[in-house]
């Protein structure tokens, strides 16, 4: 899929978000941030200060979910994946039209979505990530059996603004959450290491934080910039018997690597627990 951001100013259907929390406000965020006009977003929240934020941004706001989709083009599911069924069962009557339903919800199968949603009702699963707030979220998408080749184009379109996409088989929908998911978790992680590591050894705090955070920056830039893999770009900066060397040694011999990767397998198999 295309990896340009898009400029959302000619949108001129209307997105309504049902559930605007942490997860669905990085979204929306990013959609009025790419030019979407206010007016064509809608917002449903129980919430009274989430609605009071995206009001004084000149979003439409309420709590009644089938007022809020009648009519809207696209319908983004951003409640916690237990309360998914019965908000579809909510708003179905409304659907049936042109309402693209997307689900960002950990776990939800299309099964379940197609099936609360309505005969012939294009849905769209979607395994986001927290980095969509700063604009570069990973959308991990899988079109549902009556979303058409356009709907899909409409939906990425939405989501590039926010990050970027990638359409995957629903199979591998629980192994993209345990990667890019829950990704975002084991990079703080590792930040956080890295910046203790420097303390350590007599860094002041707060430099340290900003040394770890910028080299995981500039290190991701390099990984997407660069044809060349992880493995390569690691052995460019490991001179023979130099500290980088040790370093690594160091890591391989508390097997990190291998613990790095059964964490994605683990948060995998998890990610299916929760969504049977
Ligand atoms: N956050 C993440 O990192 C992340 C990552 C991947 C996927 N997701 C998915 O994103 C979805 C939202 O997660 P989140 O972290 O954004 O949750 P959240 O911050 O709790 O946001 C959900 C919002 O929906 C509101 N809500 C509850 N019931 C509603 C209803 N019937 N109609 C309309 N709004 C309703 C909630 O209000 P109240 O708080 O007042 O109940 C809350 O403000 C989940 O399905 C999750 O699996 C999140």
């Amino acid at each position: 899929m295309s990896t340009d951001a898009p400029d959302l100013s000619g949108f001129t259907g209307t997105v309504t978000f049902l559930g605007a929390g942490n997860m669905g406000g990085a979204v929306l965020g990013r959609l009025l941030a790419a030019g979407l006009p206010p007016e064509h977003a809608r917002v449903t929240d129980l919430a009274d200060r989430t609605r009071a934020r995206w009001e004084e941004q000149g979003v439409s706001t309420g709590t009644d979910n089938p007022e809020a989709v009648r009519g809207a083009s696209v319908v983004v599911l951003a409640v916690k994946p237990y309360l998914v069924a019965d908000v579809l069962d909510e708003i179905a009557d409304e659907l049936g039209g042109d309402s693209i339903v997307v689900s960002l919800a950990a776990g939800v199968t299309l099964a379940t979505l197609e099936s609360h949603a309505g005969d012939g009702v294009p849905v769209v699963r979607v395994m986001p990530n927290t980095p969509a707030l700063v604009g570069e979220g990973m959308f991990v998408v899988t079109a549902g059996r009556d979303c058409t080749a356009e709907q899909l184009e409409v939906v990425d379109t939405l989501l590039r603004a926010c990050g970027q996409t990638e359409v995957v088989p629903e199979s591998q929908q629980n192994a993209a959450s345990g990667l890019s998911g829950s990704g975002p978790a084991y990079i703080f992680y590792v930040a956080d290491a890295l910046a203790e590591g420097g303390v350590h050894e007599g860094l002041p705090r707060d430099l340290a934080v900003r040394l770890a955070a910028q080299t995981i920056l500039g290190a991701a830039r390099m990984l997407v910039e660069s044809d060349e893999p992880a493995s390569t770009l690691r052995e460019q900066v490991t001179s023979p018997g130099g500290s980088t060397a040790v370093a690594l040694r160091l890591l391989d011999e508390g097997a990190v690597r291998y613990r790095m990767s059964a964490a994605v397998s683990a948060a995998t198999r998890r990610a299916g627990e929760l969504g049977a």
